[in-house]
C-alpha cells in the first residue's frame, strides 16, 4: 500500500518542529519511507487514507450541493466530520466551489464578490465527481486536459487545519505571492507561506502581503487560473508529480478557478471576482522621488529645486517618517520641517504633488491630552484589543503604539477626520502607507500573547519566526469584525480602503496610495511597492519578477525602490536601475536613512543626463502607459506584462523574466549585470523596430544580441501597433498639453493599431461618467485612420503635431491629410514621417501615402 511514485507522495506529517518517525507516522495511519534530504516526504499518505465520502449530491440552479461526511477522525483537534459541498457553475469560464461546516459558521473572508444568478450555459469545463473517497475532477471541454484533480490526497477539514491537493496539467505555474522568486516557479518541493510579514524580501520567505491565486499553463498555450478566497494563515506546497497542496489554518475553502482560455483572460476574469484596479491620476504615473533621511523640509526642498534646475521631470517628491515629531502620524516636526507648508505649496504651483507616509502604528505613551490622534482614538474605541479587551500595545518607530482596527468603519472616520485636519496643515496629494502588516518591533504585544490556540495553533505553517505573532500583534487580539488571526492578512487593504476613501473624502479626486501589505482586491484602493530591496544587480533583476506578478494580482500600479533601499548603489548600477524603473508602472526612487544621496542630481553629469533621458522616454510614453491603465481598470488587463501572455504558443518565453511588455506593444530589455555594454534578449518570432530609430529585427524566436551602452535602455515595438506618444516635459501637467505624436510599427502586412484613453487625469470616474475621449488608430493599405469612438472636446484640447511609421519599404511620391498633400521626410531604414500637422484629436482624420 505504500508503493507510491516518489512525486506523488503527498506530506502527511508537515509539522516542521517534530522529526518525524516511523512510529510518528504509523501512529497517523502513513507511510514511513526514507527519501533525500529536502525532497518527497518521508511520511506520505497511503492511496487508501480515510477522508470523507461524498453521501448526498443534488442539483441547484446553479450547480450542485452536496454533504460529505468521514467516519475515522484525522489527526488535528475539532475535525469537521461533516461538510457542504456547494459547486456553481457561476459563468462559462467560471467555477466556484466551496466546502463549509454547514452546523458552524465559520470565518468567511469579508471580500464583495460577484453574485451569480443563472446556471452557466455553455461552460468550458466538466465536472466529475469521486464519491468515495471524495475528489472533484475539473476538465477543460474542449482539449479534455484535467485542470483539478483532488483525488490525489485526502481532504482535511479541521477547525485550524484545512487542507486539499490537486495536481497539476503542467510544469508552468505562476503567481502565489508574495516572494521572490523567479516568474515560473519550480515545483521541486518548496513550501510557499502566506501571512503578511514585515522583513526585507528574502527567497522563501513569507512577505508583506498574500495573494493565494495561481495561473497554470496547459498544452498549447491555453490558461487557467485558481484562486483561494481564504485570508488565514496559509502554505502552498509544490511538488513534481505536478501537484499542488493548499493548506491553511482557518476559515473555509471557497475555490474559483478561472478558464481562460487565454493567460490574459484568466487574469481579466480573476479580477471580476476581486474587483479591477482603479484608475490611477496622470501624476501618478510620473517620476517619484523620496528617501528616508532627508533632514529637513529644506533639504527636500533643495532636491525638488535640483531636479528642475536640470530640467529632469519629477511629478512628485515624498517624504519619509522624516517629517514626523518622534515619528508619530499626523505631526510635523517644527525644528527641521517647518517650512513644509511651503514646500508644498512651491510643489503645487509647479504642477508637482506631495505624498507623505503613515504609519498605522499610533503612538499610546504620550501625555493624556497631547496626542489627539490617540486619546480620540481611545475615547472611540478604535484600537484592536487584547484577550483583555484593552487596546493591544507594541512597539513601532513612535515608541509604544497601538493600532487602528480598520475593520471598524468607526475607524475610518477616525482616519478621515485625523487626516482632514492634518490636509489643513499640510496638504498632502497621496499617501505612502507602510508597515501595515501590521508591523511590531515586539513579537505579539509588549505583554506577549496568550497561550490559546489562536496564538498558538495545533499547526504552525511556515511562517517566517515560527508564530503567527512573530513581529506582528497576537493573532488572539479582537478586531470588530473578527480575531486578528483571522484579518491579519486583510490589515493592509482595509488600511488601503479608509485611506483613499479619506482621500477622495477631502480632495474630490482620485486618490493615490501605495500600500505596502496587500491582499486580493487591493488594487481597486492602492498600488504598491515590493519593500525592502537592496542596492545590488540581482535585486534589480528580482524587481521584474515582483512586477509581473503584482500585475497578476490585479495590482498594476506596481514598483520596487530604483537604486535599491539599503545598501549603497553605484553610479553604473543606478543609472540602469533608473532606465529599468523608467519602465516600472509605478516609478519611485527610493533611499534608506544613512546611505549616500542616489536622486539623479548626485551623480556625475553623464550618468544624470542617461537617467533623465530614460524618464524623458517614460514621459513621451506617458499617452501610451495611461491607456493600460486604463484597459488595467475597464477590463482587468495587465499593464506590465509577460511575454508568454501575448506569445502562449512559443514555450521559449514561458520563463522569462529579465524583460517584460508594456501592454501588448512594447517590449523593454533592460541591463542586468554590471560592465556590459551589451545584453541579450529574447524575440518571439516577428518584426521588432527599434522604439527610438525605427530600425527593424526580424525574427524567428531567437535570442538576439543588443547594443547597451550605459545611457541607452532597448525598447523595441512589435509589428502592428500604433503608440501614441506626446513630447516630453518636466511634469507631467507639463507634458499632458503637448502635442501627440503617433509612432506606427507596420506588420509584415503592413497593418497597424493601437488606442488613446484621454482625460483630465484626475477627476473621478471620468470613464463611468463619459467625461473623456477615446480614439483608435488604423493602418492598412497605406493609409492612416484616427477615429474617435467617444469624445467629450471640453477636457480635450490637445493636438496630434506628427506621425511616424516604422517599415514603410518604398519610399513614398505623395502623403496627404484628408486629402491635402502635405511634405515629408524619408529615411534609408524605412522611417516615414510628417510633423506639425496641427490636427485636432477629438476629430477623425486620415493620412495616406502612396
Ligand atoms: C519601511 C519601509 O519599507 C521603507 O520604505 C521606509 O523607508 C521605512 N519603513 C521608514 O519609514
Amino acid at each position: 500500500k505504500c508503493d507510491v511514485p516518489e512525486a506523488q507522495r503527498f506530506d502527511c506529517y508537515p509539522e516542521r518542529d517534530t522529526v518525524v518517525t516511523p512510529e510518528l507516522c504509523g501512529a497517523r495511519g502513513c507511510c514511513f519511507l526514507q527519501s533525500s534530504q529536502g525532497g518527497p516526504p518521508w511520511c506520505f499518505y497511503p492511496p487508501d487514507f480515510p477522508s470523507y465520502a461524498l453521501t448526498t449530491l443534488n442539483r441547484t440552479d446553479l450547480g450542485f450541493l452536496g454533504v460529505l461526511t468521514r467516519t475515522t477522525k484525522a489527526h488535528y483537534p475539532k475535525d469537521v466530520l461533516e461538510l457542504q459541498l456547494q459547486v456553481d457553475l457561476e459563468t462559462d469560464f467560471r467555477l466556484h466551489i466551496k466546502l463549509t461546516d454547514p452546523n458552524n459558521p465559520r470565518y468567511e473572508v469579508p471580500l464583495e464578490v460577484p453574485n451569480a444568478t443563472k446556471k452557466a450555459q455553455n461552460p468550458l469545463y466538466s465536472l466529475d465527481f469521486s464519491r468515495d473517497p471524495f475528489g472533484i475532477l475539473v476538465k477543460r471541454r474542449g482539449s479534455g486536459v484535467v485542470l483539478l484533480n483532488t483525488t490525489v490526497a485526502p481532504l482535511i477539514f479541521a477547525d485550524q487545519f484545512l487542507q486539499i491537493s490537486t495536481l497539476l496539467p503542467s510544469e508552468f505555474l505562476y503567481g502565489l505571492g508574495e516572494h521572490r522568486r523567479g516568474f515560473l516557479h519550480h515545483l521541486d518541493w518548496t513550501t510557499l507561506s502566506f501571512w503578511a510579514r514585515d522583513v526585507p524580501p528574502t527567497e522563501s520567505y513569507n512577505l508583506y502581503g498574500a495573494h493565494p491565486f495561481y495561473l497554470s499553463l496547459e498544452e498549447a498555450g491555453s490558461a487557467h487560473g485558481v484562486f483561494l478566497l481564504n485570508s488565514n494563515a496559509m502554505e502552498v506546497v509544490l511538488q513534481p508529480a505536478p501537484a499542488l497542496t493548499w493548506r491553511t489554518v482557518g476559515g473555509i475553502l471557497d475555490f474559483y478557478v478561472f478558464l481562460g482560455p487565454d493567460p490574459s483572460s484568466v487574469v481579466q476574469q480573476y479580477q471580476q471576482v476581486i474587483g479591477f484596479p482603479s484608475m490611477p491620476p496622470f501624476w501618478g504615473l510620473g517620476f517619484h522621488l523620496c528617501r528616508w533621511g532627508y533632514g529637513s523640509s529644506n533639504e527636500t526642498w533643495q532636491t525638488v529645486k535640483n531636479m528642475r534646475n536640470y530640467l529632469i521631470p519629477q511629478d512628485a517628491q515624498w517624504n519619509d517618517i522624516d517629517y514626523m515629531e518622534g515619528s508619530r502620524d499626523f505631526t510635523v516636526d517644527p525644528e527641521h520641517f517647518s517650512t513644509l507648508p511651503q514646500l508644498v505649496m512651491d510643489l503645487h504651483k509647479h504642477g508637482q504633488y506631495y505624498v507623505l507616509i503613515l504609519d498605522p502604528a499610533i503612538s499610546s505613551s504620550q501625555t493624556p491630552g497631547s496626542y489627539a490622534p490617540y486619546d480620540e482614538g481611545l475615547r472611540k474605541g478604535i484600537f484592536i484589543n487584547n484577550t483583555h479587551g484593552q487596546p493591544l500595545i507594541g512597539e513601532v518607530w513612535p515608541g509604544l503604539t497601538a493600532f487602528p482596527d480598520f475593520s471598524n468603519l468607526e475607524t475610518h472616520q477616525w482616519w478621515l477626520e485625523n487626516l482632514n485636519a492634518f490636509h489643513a496643515r499640510i496638504p498632502f496629494d497621496g499617501l505612502w502607507i507602510d508597515m501595515n502588516e501590521p508591523s511590531n518591533f515586539k513579537d505579539g504585544s509588549v505583554d506577549g500573547c496568550t497561550s490559546g490556540e489562536l496564538d498558538n495553533p495545533p499547526y504552525k505553517p511556515a511562517v517566517l519566526g515560527g508564530t503567527l505573532f512573530a513581529k506582528t500583534i497576537c493573532t488572539s487580539a479582537k478586531q470588530s469584525l473578527s480575531s486578528h488571526y483571522n484579518l491579519h492578512n486583510l490589515y493592509g487593504l482595509m488600511e488601503a480602503k479608509a485611506s483613499a476613501s479619506a482621500l477622495i473624502a477631502i480632495r474630490g479626486k482620485r486618490p493615490f496610495v501605495i500600500s505596502r501589505s496587500t491582499f486580493p482586491s487591493q488594487g481597486r484602493y492602492s498600488g504598491h511597492w515590493l519593500g525592502d530591496n537592496r542596492s545590488e544587480w540581482k535585486d534589480m533583476y528580482w524587481s521584474i519578477p515582483g512586477l509581473l506578478n503584482f500585475n497578476l494580482f490585479g495590482i498594476p500600479l506596481v514598483g520596487a525602490d530604483i537604486c535599491g533601499f539599503s545598501g549603497s548603489t553605484t553610479e553604473e548600477l543606478c543609472t540602469r536601475w533608473m532606465q529599468l524603473g523608467a519602465f516600472y508602472p509605478f516609478a519611485r526612487n527610493h533611499n534608506t536613512k544613512g546611505e549616500k544621496a542616489q536622486d539623479p542630481v548626485a551623480f556625475s553629469p553623464m550618468a544624470r543626463t542617461a537617467m533623465k533621458e530614460a524618464l524623458m522616454t517614460r514621459y513621451a510614453l506617458l499617452p501610451y502607459l495611461y491607456t493600460l491603465f486604463h484597459h488595467a481598470h475597464h477590463w482587468g488587463d495587465t499593464v506590465a506584462r509577460p511575454l508568454f501572455f501575448e506569445f502562449p504558443q512559443d514555450t521559449n518565453t514561458y520563463a522569462l523574466d529579465r524583460q517584460f511588455l508594456w501592454g501588448r506593444n512594447l517590449l523593454v530589455t533592460p541591463v542586468l549585470e554590471s560592465g556590459v555594454d551589451s545584453v541579450t534578449g529574447y524575440f518571439p518570432r516577428g518584426l521588432w523596430y527599434d522604439y527610438y530609430t525605427g530600425s527593424s529585427l526580424q525574427s524567428q524566436g531567437e535570442r538576439v544580441k543588443l547594443a547597451a551602452p550605459l545611457d541607452h535602455i532597448n525598447v523595441h515595438i512589435r509589428e502592428g501597433a500604433v503608440i501614441p506618444t506626446q513630447k516630453p516635459d518636466i511634469t507631467s501637467w507639463m507634458s499632458s498639453g503637448n502635442p501627440l505624436l503617433l509612432v506606427v510599427a507596420l506588420s509584415q502586412e503592413g497593418m497597424a493599431w493601437g488606442d488613446l484613453f484621454w482625460d483630465d487625469g484626475e477627476s473621478l470616474n471620468t470613464f463611468e461618467r463619459g467625461n473623456y475621449s477615446y480614439v483608435v488608430f488604423n493602418v492598412s493599405q497605406n493609409i492612416f485612420t484616427s477615429t474617435v469612438l467617444h469624445s467629450n472636446v471640453e477636457v480635450i484640447y490637445i493636438t496630434v503635431d506628427g506621425l511616424t511609421v516604422y517599415g514603410i519599404q518604398k519610399q513614398p511620391q505623395v502623403v496627404t491629410v484628408n486629402g491635402q498633400e502635405i511634405p515629408f521626410s524619408y529615411l534609408e531604414n524605412q522611417v516615414l514621417s510628417m510633423s506639425g500637422l496641427n490636427l485636432n484629436l477629438n476629430r477623425s482624420f486620415s493620412i495616406k501615402w502612396i
